[in-house]
């Protein structure tokens, strides 16, 4: 029997990176998967994805920074499959790099219109239907950047210290509801997000990879097993926690 059989599953930011590959993975156990992004073509290619796994699933286009689309995204998901069993509230944007004196207000406003306010819409809303169904799991996509701080990141690494404080005081909010919250923590995982940044690196992938822990970034599946375990009975006592996949970056 497939871990996550007959399950319904929400991933924001699913039409690329970590939140592609936990889509697929959560196909390969047997959940049905809404992916919610804002770009059509790379979110559709996801749900292609996903059935060539062998399950269903759905694109909504959705920017998790606005509100009423957020209470569409979840009103379509139990429109379509009935319930959310799991969500997992993924999209983010890392902006601009400088210096905090250099950055701009805009750059402010459009990290944490996304990372922050969008996690809080994506969980008030979820959260309200999982509430009529009495039960649910959250998994918020946090960052080494929610323990650590991030010279030329300082907005990024705010906003990823906010998710915490958001699922730390959800999961206390809701435990005797039923539902469980807790957060992933990615380090160095090579994605979209992660390439751009190293383009503009002296010696590119290759040198900074050698730099690491484990000598190597890690990869988008090992993220999305983590949000899986989270999301399954086994994390039954669990809430609140940020389970770091970070190839040692915070332990050094
Ligand atoms: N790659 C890493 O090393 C790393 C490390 C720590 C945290 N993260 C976090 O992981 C998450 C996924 O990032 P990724 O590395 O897969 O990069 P990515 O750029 O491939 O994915 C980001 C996703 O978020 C979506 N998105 C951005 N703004 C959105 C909005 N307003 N509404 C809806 N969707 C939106 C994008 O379309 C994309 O699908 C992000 O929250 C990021 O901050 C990544």
């Amino acid at each position: 029997m497939k871990m996550f059989a007959g399950k319904v599953v929400l991933i924001t930011g699913g039409s690329s990176g970590i939140g592609r590959a936990t889509a697929v993975v959560f196909a390969q156990e047997g959940a049905k998967v809404v992916v919610a992004s804002r770009r059509e073509d790379e979110g559709q290619q996801t749900v292609r994805l996903i059935e060539e796994a062998g399950s269903e699933g759905i694109f909504v286009k959705t920017d998790v920074s606005q509100a009423e689309q957020v209470k569409a995204m979840v009103e379509k998901t139990v429109a379509t499959y009935g319930r959310i069993d799991c969500a997992f509230n993924n999209a983010g944007f890392d902006g601009q790099y400088a210096p905090l004196v250099e950055q701009t207000e805009e750059n402010c406003d459009h990290i944490l219109d996304i990372n922050v306010k969008g996690v809080w819409l994506c969980m008030k809303y979820e959260i309200e239907h999982m509430l009529s169904s009495g039960r649910g799991a959250i998994v918020n996509t946090a960052s080494i950047f929610a323990n650590v701080g991030f010279p030329t990141g300082s907005i990024y690494a705010a906003s990823k210290h906010a998710v915490m404080g958001l699922t730390r005081s959800a999961a206390l909010e809701y435990a005797k509801s039923n539902i469980h919250i807790n957060a992933v923590g990615p380090g160095d995982i090579q994605t979209e997000m992660v390439e751009r940044g190293l383009a503009s690196m002296p010696g590119g992938k290759q040198a900074y990879e050698a730099t690491r822990v484990m000598g190597r970034l890690g990869h988008a599946e090992e993220v999305a097993k983590a949000v899986l375990f989270l999301c399954s009975d086994q994390a039954s006592f669990t809430i609140g926690q940020m389970l770091m996949v970070d190839g040692g970056y915070t332990v050094q």
